[in-house]
């Protein structure tokens, strides 16, 4: 089996070019190794087999970039940034929309991967919205990876993935089957899955809150700046915008207000009361 430079630089730039996906140098060697793997899978002798197929086959394309996707999630993975939803997103929320008729509340975890994040936000909802039941609450999970979104659907984890989840919510969000926790209908009916790929621009509506961590990490600096500018727009204002630990909205060209809780910063857009949210609003 042959892959030369070349091709994996060919290879590379088709998987950027469609999913947003940048593969650098930090990432070189998983790359290869990924690519190789799936050559052996797919019984291919050599890269340019795999181009041909990957170029004019869209499942043949699909199948490489799920052995290339990172899938490393975990319940409540940044406590900090769960207990700013609790302790002052969603209060905030709540004294917003109270007059409200139907009370809605919209959420969107972009780069949902196998659903432990929105169910962590689901979980925190039915545990702090007051009367959570009489909301209308949708929690929108995309994800580009079918089989990760697939086991978010289904929604059944195993004893290690339950590490994080305490034995409160273990109690009233899930029921056992076999060696499996499931996720409850009271939380799993909250969210929506979709496939959805973060590269491609889509009419979204709008937001209370985006949740897109460990995502922009994969991306070029470029394809941050343009996802985080369209997140702006997503966003109601006042709406809240949560990123990784490792993720900053630095270098890019929009005004949120910054907050920080403990080890966690969250970013709100400013109210449309501001003028200058307004102006760049129409931007
Ligand atoms: C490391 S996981 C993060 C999961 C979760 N947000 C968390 O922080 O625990 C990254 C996820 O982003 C998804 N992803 C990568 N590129 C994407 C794209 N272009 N569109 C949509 N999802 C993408 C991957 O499939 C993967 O599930």
């Amino acid at each position: 089996m042959i892959v030369s430079e070349h091709e994996l630089s060919e290879i590379r730039g088709l998987i950027e070019q469609r999913s947003g996906i940048l593969f650098d140098s930090s990432r070189e060697r998983f790359f290869s190794t990924r690519v190789r793997e799936h050559l052996d899978a797919r019984k291919l002798a050599h890269g340019t087999d795999l181009l041909r197929l990957i170029k004019s086959s869209n499942v043949e394309y699909d199948t490489l970039l799920q052995r290339l996707l990172t899938q490393e999630t975990s319940f409540f993975r940044y406590p900090a940034v769960f207990e700013a939803l609790e302790k002052k997103v969603l209060p905030e929320l709540h004294m917003k929309k109270f007059w409200e008729t139907p009370r809605a509340l919209r959420i969107w975890s972009a780069g949902c991967a196998t659903g432990e994040e929105p169910y962590s936000i689901a979980m925190t909802i039915a545990d702090t919205l007051e009367f959570a039941d009489a909301w209308n609450i949708r929690i929108l999970a995309t994800d580009v990876s079918r089989t990760a979104l697939d086991h978010a659907e289904h929604g059944a984890y195993d004893a290690r993935a339950m590490e994080s989840v305490g034995p409160k919510q273990r109690e009233q969000y899930f029921s056992r089957a076999g060696e499996h926790f499931v996720v409850r209908p009271r939380i799993r009916n909250l969210v929506n899955f979709a496939p959805m790929n973060l590269a491609q621009v889509v009419y979204m509506g709008k937001f209370d809150c985006i949740f897109c961590m460990n995502v922009l990490i994969y991306f070029s600096e470029e394809r941050q700046a343009q996802l985080v500018q369209r997140f702006y727009e997503y966003l109601e204002p006042g709406g809240y915008l949560f990123l990784g630990h490792a993720e900053t909205i630095n270098r890019c060209d929009v005004k949120f207000d910054t907050h920080t809780h403990q080890d966690s910063r969250i970013y709100q857009k400013p109210a449309a009361s501001s003028r200058a949210a307004v102006a760049q609003e129409r931007v």
